[in-house]
């Protein structure tokens, strides 16, 4: 691909594994950890679209609290666990081939940034917390517009930094419907497809799909 100016990257569930944390308590939660993990995400991207919707906003790290305490309720988990939780939450793992990746595009010159429903200091703690914040250029929040993704105002973010075009930004999603919203807005949009799901009917189809972040590098080339 020519003419890319930037490579921008959703960060949960792209980068970085939504469902580290409760891995990582898999012993104390039993075999329903996994049901639990993808409630809590679901709900957590549900109360972002809702709020959107009802010119409410609350932050990220507000809204991935409430929707801890309701999938806690419904899996009828201890409350005792719910500050490893929420701990655990704030140095989520990165995908295996994430650190490698970020390295090779960095050494070809490539900007580097993330956008993403985080707040900034979420997101910078997670960064830091896996030794990846010297890759990056910058590190975009909705916390500037107060709305969530998929709102344009979203993606516009990085266009007014860097003065570039919309279609001059490689942004790559695991999530579909932030792949859509990208490629609605105008970018250039890769699905990493990371577990063989089916793409949104929104209109939308990415530039290209691929399984992991590795593939990205041939993709460029
Ligand atoms: C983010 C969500 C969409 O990082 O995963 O913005």
């Amino acid at each position: 691909m020519k003419n890319i100016k930037a490579i921008i990257f959703d960060a949960y569930g792209t980068l970085f594994d939504v469902n580290s944390a409760a891995e990582k308590c898999k012993n104390k939660i039993g075999d329903k950890w996994v049901d639990f993990a993808n409630y809590w995400r679901t709900t957590q991207l549900e109360y972002t679209w809702l709020r959107s919707l009802m010119r409410r906003h609350k932050d990220f790290w507000e809204i991935t609290e409430d929707s801890l305490d309701k999938s806690m309720k419904i899996f009828k988990i201890d409350n005792s666990m719910r500050n490893e939780l929420l701990n655990l939450y704030k140095v989520l793992s990165p995908f295996k081939e994430v650190p490698e990746v970020l390295k090779e595009l960095k050494k070809k010159n490539y900007r580097l940034s993330i956008l993403s429903n985080g707040t900034p200091s979420l997101l910078n703690e997670l960064v830091k917390s896996n030794n990846l914040e010297f890759l990056f250029d910058d590190v975009f929040s909705v916390e500037e517009v107060g709305i969530y993704k998929p709102d344009p105002k979203v993606y516009d973010l990085p266009i007014k930094r860097y003065s570039i075009k919309k279609e001059e930004v490689l942004f790559l999603s695991s999530n579909t419907w932030d792949v859509s919203g990208g490629g609605n807005y105008g970018y250039s949009s890769i699905w990493i497809n990371r577990n063989d799901n089916i793409f949104d009917i929104l209109d939308f189809t990415p530039k290209f799909e691929i399984n992991n972040l590795s593939k990205l590098i041939s993709i460029l080339k």
